[in-house]
């Protein structure tokens, strides 16, 4: 099967005084689409950016606007992020299960769970996509897979962590291509997107395990040549 590598841009290695120009760069580059790092502090140990801004990433692009939010209690900001413009929106599988001993209390990272509650999470993706938005779930690298198999029918867009979440230029796990493909061997076949470490060396095997979305922060941003990165990455074929 061949298909089309979207390539998102993560905007968290631009030039935060420049972001009209770091949006115009993506567009010249090829890149398919914004990613938006929202954090808050508490679900993960940085503070970035929230729906002010991401408005005005609305506002100085044409390209489809990805905001994954890794703040706690996701369900208050919904509503915000999409009247912001986001047209995906991601929420994070360890807001909606029991955290595991060892990051029960604020401080204590990378967040993780082993089930969730399948009901409301679906609350949310189903208020996302009431919204007139494409509803989005991802998963820290320690939570499992398998706790997102009652959603499959209904999201969107499933973003695989190749990081534990919180900064960018982080060194990819391996661990997320058996994610991959225990997705597709699911029969999931919507976007299955990979965030963190993800450049040359690493995205040959995300693709080949099945995921057709590639985030990039770091590897594109920092790079002397984005354009020949963003090609680079849409030219690779599953
Ligand atoms: C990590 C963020 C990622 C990050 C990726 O918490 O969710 O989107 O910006 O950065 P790179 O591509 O540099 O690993
Ligand atoms: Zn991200």
């Amino acid at each position: 099967m061949s298909q089309n590598i979207i390539v998102s841009a993560s905007i968290l290695s631009a030039d935060f005084g420049k972001i009209a120009e770091a949006l115009q760069l993506c567009e010249r580059s090829g890149i398919d689409r914004i990613h938006v790092d929202v954090m808050d502090g508490h679900f993960v140990p940085n503070i970035t950016i929230g729906a002010v801004v991401t408005q005005a990433v609305r506002a100085y692009t044409k390209l489809p606007v990805a905001t994954h939010l890794m703040i706690e209690n996701p369900w208050d900001y919904v509503d915000a992020f999409a009247d912001a413009g986001a047209d995906i929106i991601i929420v994070h599988a360890e807001c909606y299960g029991e955290r595991r001993a060892a990051c029960q209390v604020y401080g204590q990272y990378p967040k993780e769970v082993d089930v969730i509650d399948p009901g409301k999470i679906l609350r949310d993706i189903r208020r996302i996509k009431a919204k007139g938005k494409q509803a989005g779930v991802t998963l820290n690298p320690g939570t499992p897979v398998t706790c997102l198999l009652p959603l499959l029918n209904d999201v969107d867009h499933i973003l695989v962590m190749s990081v534990n979440p919180g900064f960018s230029g982080q060194k990819f796990m391996p661990s997320a291509l058996d994610k991959i493909k225990w997705l597709r061997a699911q029969g999931f076949n919507k976007d299955i997107a990979v965030d963190g470490g993800v450049n040359a060396a690493t995205a040959p095997g995300i693709v080949k395990a099945g995921a057709n979305v590639l985030v990039t922060a770091s590897y594109f941003f920092l790079s002397h040549d984005p354009k020949a990165v963003a090609e680079g990455l849409k030219s690779l074929v599953v």
